[in-house]
């Protein structure tokens, strides 16, 4: 079996590398990213020199180097990963939102159906579904809850998503979307809430809360997410969507109050700041038909994943350190002559 993973040089991409490594070690996989600032050919380290591994530099909006890669590989699968994925840097440049995002995803699947790929999975989330307030502790999304974006960034994903679901029922591409919850865990860019809480709280450095900090997040351990789509890509069934998330439901304020404690540091490094704008109140997953259908259930609890991932950004002080300094752009030139 020969995978496409784009994007896999971010965070859940990276780790799903390392995951299905692990897991199918007969498989073949080739790695497929751009290296934008997202990016980072330094945490692909460990499986550089694996033989059933092979990274190429390239933009999944890249037609003609789409196309060849896909003639050259003959790819059994495609796991769509590759995204701009931060929410605030949605709302001040929307642009490449949607030439990665959308065109990227129908740039991919042109090339998945020129070369008859037998499943293309798109990594989607759970931020199609727009918000739920914040009292009505007893409604979830499910993958009947309709379409609502609220930022430049879920309106790409879910804009992706419908193309997805469009090129399966015309053109019978065999797809599948997974939609998650946010992830949490080794390797994610210090610019999102749980590594910037860690770095910044690890440096004395103020925490940004947004607005009171009242918002919910529906946490998932990154390991999890790879388990679900493995199970997606070997069981799920064609056409199919899948919400994944193991009510793991915080506030962010109890998010940083519980980071700040396992690192032994005072709450008033943290500030409250203005708010997002369009910023979305609450997120929860009902992932009853992954469960029932697939059998998939979240292994990690938050309390658990949360003490690992803390540790990790503690013992991998490197990696962030050169992200937040700029170095790491400095492994691309060395590699690529350019960033
Ligand atoms: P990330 O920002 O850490 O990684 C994105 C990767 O895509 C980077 O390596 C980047 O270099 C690459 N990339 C960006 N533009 C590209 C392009 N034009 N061509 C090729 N590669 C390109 O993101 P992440 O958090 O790992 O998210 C991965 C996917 O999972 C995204 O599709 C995101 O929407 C989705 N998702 C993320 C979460 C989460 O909590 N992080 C939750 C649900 C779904
Ligand atoms: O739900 C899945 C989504 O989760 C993914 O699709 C996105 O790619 C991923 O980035 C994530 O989006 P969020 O906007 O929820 O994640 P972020 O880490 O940016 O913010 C989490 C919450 O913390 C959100 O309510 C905003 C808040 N926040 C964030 C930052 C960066 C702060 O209060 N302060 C901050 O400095």
């Amino acid at each position: 079996m020969k995978l496409l993973i784009t994007g896999a040089a971010g965070f859940i991409g990276s780790n799903f590398v390392f995951y299905m490594l692990k897991e199918h070690p007969d498989y073949e996989i080739v790695a497929y990213d751009d290296l934008t600032y997202a990016g980072n050919l330094a945490t692909l380290q460990p499986v550089l020199e694996n033989s059933h591994f092979k990274f190429v530099k390239g933009d999944v909006a890249d037609r003609r180097r789409v196309f060849s890669l896909f003639e050259n590989e003959k790819f059994d699968v495609v796991v769509n990963f590759a995204a701009e994925s931060h929410v605030d840097r949605s709302i001040e440049d929307p642009g490449v939102f949607l030439k990665t995002n959308v065109l990227g995803t129908q740039t991919l699947m042109d090339a998945a159906r020129r070369f008859k790929v037998k499943r293309f999975h798109q990594v989607g989330t759970d931020e199609v579904y727009g918000d739920l307030p914040l009292e009505r502790k007893d409604l979830f999304f499910t993958e009947q809850t309709p379409i609502t974006a609220s930022s430049p960034y879920s309106a790409s994903k879910a804009s992706a998503d419908l193309l997805v679901m469009a090129y399966c029922r015309t053109y019978q591409l065999p797809v599948t979307i997974s939609r998650c919850s946010n992830n949490y865990g080794p390797y994610q860019f210090p610019e999102k809430l749980i590594p910037l809480i860690i770095s910044r709280a690890m440096e004395d450095k103020e925490i940004p809360v947004y607005g009171k900090g009242e918002n919910v997040r529906d946490w998932l351990y990154v390991v999890d997410h790879c388990k679900a789509i493995d199970q997606i890509l070997h069981n799920g069934k064609e056409g199919s969507i899948y919400n994944v998330g193991g009510h793991n439901e915080r506030t962010n304020i109890e998010v940083v109050r519980t980071v700040l404690k396992l690192l032994g540091k005072q709450e008033n490094l943290i500030t409250f700041v203005k708010d997002r704008k369009g910023h979305d109140l609450r997120y929860a997953i009902d992932p009853s038909k992954i469960s029932n259908e697939l059998g998939w259930e979240p292994e990690t609890s938050f309390e658990e994943g949360i003490r690992h991932t803390v540790d990790w950004y503690i013992e991998n002080r490197k990696w962030w350190e050169d992200i937040i300094s700029g170095d790491y752009q400095q492994y691309y030139v060395q590699m690529y002559g350019s960033n």
